[in-house]
């Protein structure tokens, strides 16, 4: 049955319809328990979601939709490895990497709990062994810079979390990323290093893409040209893939390639070696403390019940915008410069995974699907784009992240973005009304224009938002809180009854890129190319023959 039949699906609309002209603040105003019936913790984060357009009565039928879409049984078809990214026909399993359960954790009947504790003890020992200088360039230089090279999941993860973990760094390499296929970038980060004391990282899954492999060879030709031997590629270069054979023929040593496994997706392989950057960056011990903070709330979401598990809760929160109030984007805003980079990365989480439109059957969904995720670093958006989420003709949910302490903390600026963050939750729920804003007007002003002002000044209030606080940001709550917001995607994939893991979507464009620079290089154009295309590749041309 499609979900949009069912009846907690029928009964949200008619509450969506009932509650149309309702106020939070009024809410607010009548219930002073509402807060904390609408908080949860675990794994030290804390949810208010009070400030949500939701009364018990929806949240209850928010719960029963969870239960109708079977958000159980999916989840426990994820955690027993089963192959629930049917169109790849493989196994999600990124909770493998960070169980740290004595129990085994089987894919097709096979427990993988030894290759991934054998993979953890690959990147502790090639983390100290850099750390301590024990693995030293091929003149036998120490090595100070790593440069890792990868894109997508293979980049996002390792860096925003390197990003967000600085407090935690242990200052033995400077850890550089590169992503873009724009050679400005790789070329910026090169050229400031010194290639008998920089090891390169390629981070793919594949090994096969286009971006990654360009920038691998642009390092390897540089470093080979700053007269390293051909011999010495094998100390300087890296890979983790899950195509270790193209790994070594790239020649790269075998005890420097790391494996990845055909279970791991791209988007949520930062648990993986794929994340060895990070465990570069702050040393294995704090790797592994954001590995158990993820496995903390695997535990969270895997046993408490649906009313009370903070994945499900954002989870539902995001279909009621989604689906009963016609919220199309959804807005993430970290109040932590550290943690700058994370609308980035759950914006790949997100839109990769639930940007899909096909039920298992391939028949067309009947409803939305996944958000625009986007956002920035509070306070820097209240001066930019909050203005459309306070006066903007649409809801725009959005969940405020706020560690409460900070290392080092300077505590006159901890408090203002702490009361910038609360403030701005508070004037976006309770908004002004027309006769506060016309009240607050200069009494020498014309009536007239009074009214006019004052309308301008309006804001509606009623806008959703979460605040999601903790102690502080240290590498278990990173991890956590990086679970906390893979497993609401995986709800509302499951409520939506799409396809989270795979990406097809991103395909055609990767072929279609290969044919234009197969057009660039040799002047035939391909069958299938419109005109506006091939005059832009006959414009291209000509600027690189001039
Ligand atoms: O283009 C999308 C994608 O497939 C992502 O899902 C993935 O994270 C990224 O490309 C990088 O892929 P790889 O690790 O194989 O280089």
């Amino acid at each position: 049955m499609p979900i949009n039949t069912s009846p907690a699906w029928n009964a949200l609309s008619q509450l969506a319809n009932k509650h149309a002209n309702d106020h939070m603040r009024d809410w607010f105003l009548a219930d002073p328990t509402r807060v904390a019936t609408f908080s949860e913790s675990a794994c030290g984060i804390h949810i208010d979601f009070s400030k949500n357009t939701i009364t018990q009565e929806i949240f209850n039928h928010l719960i029963e939709l969870a239960h109708t879409a079977g958000v159980e049984p999916a989840r426990r078809a994820m955690f027993n490895g089963e192959a629930i990214n049917f169109t790849e026909d493989r196994a999600v399993m990124h909770t493998a990497l960070r169980h740290f359960g004595d129990e085994p954790v089987l894919v097709d009947g096979h427990d993988v709990m030894p290759e991934v504790n054998a993979s953890r003890a690959k990147i502790k020992a090639f983390t100290d062994a850099l750390h301590t200088g024990s693995h030293t360039g091929y003149t036998g230089k120490v090595i100070t810079d790593v440069v890792s090279i990868g894109i997508g999941g293979s980049f996002l993860g390792p860096k925003i979390m390197t990003e967000a973990l600085k407090p935690y760094h242990q200052h033995k390499l400077n850890v550089h990323f590169v992503a873009n296929v724009d050679g400005c970038h790789i070329q910026d980060v090169l050229a400031l290093r010194d290639p008998e004391t920089t090891l390169v990282l390629m981070s793919s899954k594949s090994f096969g893409t286009q971006e990654t492999q360009q920038n691998t060879l642009t390092a390897k030709a540089w470093f080979l040209a700053s007269g390293a031997p051909q011999s010495a590629v094998a100390l300087h270069f890296a890979a983790i893939s899950s195509n270790v054979p193209a790994a070594v023929e790239f020649g790269m040593d075998p005890d420097l390639v790391f494996s990845m496994d055909d279970w791991v997706g791209g988007r949520y392989s930062l648990w993986s070696a794929i994340g060895m950057p990070i465990a570069l960056a702050i040393g294995y011990a704090n790797f592994e403390a954001l590995l158990k903070g993820s496995y903390a709330m695997d535990t969270h979401f895997k046993t408490a019940p649906l009313a009370q598990n903070l994945p499900v809760i954002l989870g539902l929160l995001g279909v009621w915008y989604r689906n009963f109030q016609d919220a199309q984007a959804h807005v993430l805003l970290p109040y932590y410069h550290y943690l700058r980079g994370f609308p980035a990365y759950v914006q790949q989480l997100d839109m990769e995974s639930n940007g899909k439109r096909n039920t298992p059957d391939g028949s067309p969904v009947e409803y939305a699907t996944g958000p625009v995720i986007f956002g920035s670093e509070g306070t820097n958006g209240q001066h930019s784009f909050h203005q459309l989420i306070h006066q903007g003709d649409t809801i725009i949910p959005a969940d405020f992240i706020l560690p409460l302490r900070v290392p080092q903390q300077n505590d006159a600026h901890h408090a203002m973005l702490a009361s910038n963050c609360f403030g701005q939750t508070q004037a976006l729920m309770q908004g002004k009304t027309f006769a506060q804003c016309r009240s607050a007007l200069p009494d020498d002003m014309a009536e007239s224009d009074k009214d006019v002002l004052a309308a301008h000044k309006v804001m509606p209030g009623n806008k959703p938002s979460n605040t999601i606080t903790f102690a502080q940001l240290d590498p278990f709550t990173l991890g956590a809180l990086v679970a906390l917001y893979e497993h609401k995607v995986f709800v509302q994939g499951v409520v939506w009854d799409v396809n989270s893991f795979d990406q097809w979507g991103v395909e055609l464009g990767k072929v279609l890129g290969n044919q234009v620079l197969d057009a660039i290089h040799s002047g035939q154009m391909h069958a299938d190319m419109d005109s506006s295309t091939q005059a832009l590749i006959s414009q291209f041309r000509e600027a690189l023959l001039k």
